[in-house]
């Protein structure tokens, strides 16, 4: 076998869909759990390339796993490792914001590129770091934009209001908006803790009785969209969807959603999970075939 796609099991649909979309044969990643809470991690196929795919939301367990997965290929004789984490966490702090801080952006980074060849992943949450390349030095480190797929899920002829919560959604705003030239808001966000959000949407008022679809590029602990949404109703939003990359949001947190107004929440399949179902394999093959990262 040249290539496979290796998936873990909470991922072995999406994984799965990857393999079909680059037409080459998939396979499992079994993970045992000893009483004590460590893992016992084997692959079950050594390809010459291996695509090993892995979100690594909840990622403290994920992201040990995942190395353990790379070093069991290497050390079956696997000569390519590439990570498809389509969900890449760590990413936010690319600083030591207050004194005796860890610097988790490059502590991560550094850290993959050790295991592998290549990563790639979808809108990876970066401030203000530029790219991709500059977290993960030395090998090959690309990111792609969900926003194709989330556009292909709006209803142009609605003529929906595009709402972006904050500054950061403006790519994902105006990359939706663009081809269809639907009318557009930003919002603009004070973060005063993890779940204290101050939003404000400056024209908020072009809501009143329309049809308007919120999207960013993640829902984390949902402060954000909340507002956001609780702002659009106040307003006279008729309708509130949102549309976003990844959805990261628990049972409590979609709950408030709801309460909040929301009608309709979609997401990526980035994150495995009854939200995210909108298919993202398509866009990470392409890829994969553009970079030629199998053959
Ligand atoms: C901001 O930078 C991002 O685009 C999201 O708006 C933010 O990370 C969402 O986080 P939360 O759901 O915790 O408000």
């Amino acid at each position: 076998m040249n290539c496979a796609v290796l998936g873990f099991s909470e991922c072995a649909l999406q994984a799965g869909r990857l393999a079909q979309e680059l037409q080459i044969a998939s396979s499992d990643v079994a993970v045992r759990h000893f009483p004590d809470g460590e893992s016992l991690v084997s692959v079950s196929a050594t390809p010459k390339t291996a695509l090993l795919y892995r979100s690594l939301d909840d990622p403290n367990i994920k992201l040990v796993e995942l190395l353990l997965a790379a070093s069991a290929l290497r050390d079956n004789g696997v000569d390519r490792v590439m990570l498809v984490a389509p969900y890449l966490a760590y990413m936010r702090q690319d600083a030591a914001f207050h004194p005796g801080e860890a610097v988790s952006q490059r502590v991560v980074g550094r850290l993959l590129t050790q295991y592998f060849d290549a990563v790639l992943t979808v809108d990876p949450h970066l401030h203000r770091t530029d790219s991709l390349a500059e977290v993960m030095p030395g090998i090959e480190a690309v990111s792609i934009s969900a926003a194709p797929a989330l556009a292909a899920e709006i209803d142009a002829a609605t003529r929906p209001l595009i709402v972006g919560p904050d500054s950061e959604s403006r790519q994902w705003v105006e990359a939706i908006a663009h081809d269809s030239e639907l009318e557009t808001l930003l919002g603009s966000k004070r973060r005063d803790g993890d779940r204290e959000v101050d939003l404000h949407i400056a024209g908020v008022e072009r809501a009143a009785g329309r049809s308007v679809v919120l999207v960013d590029d993640l829902i984390s602990s949902g402060a954000t969209m909340i507002a956001a949404v609780r702002a659009l109703r106040h307003a006279g939003a008729r309708r509130v969807e949102a549309l976003v990359t990844h959805c990261l949001a628990d049972a409590a947190c979609l709950k408030e959603l709801k309460q909040a107004g929301l009608d309709s929440l979609r997401a990526t399949e980035t994150v495995p999970g009854p939200i995210g179902s909108i298919p993202v394999a398509g866009l990470l093959a392409d890829e994969i075939v553009r970079r030629g990262w199998i053959n």
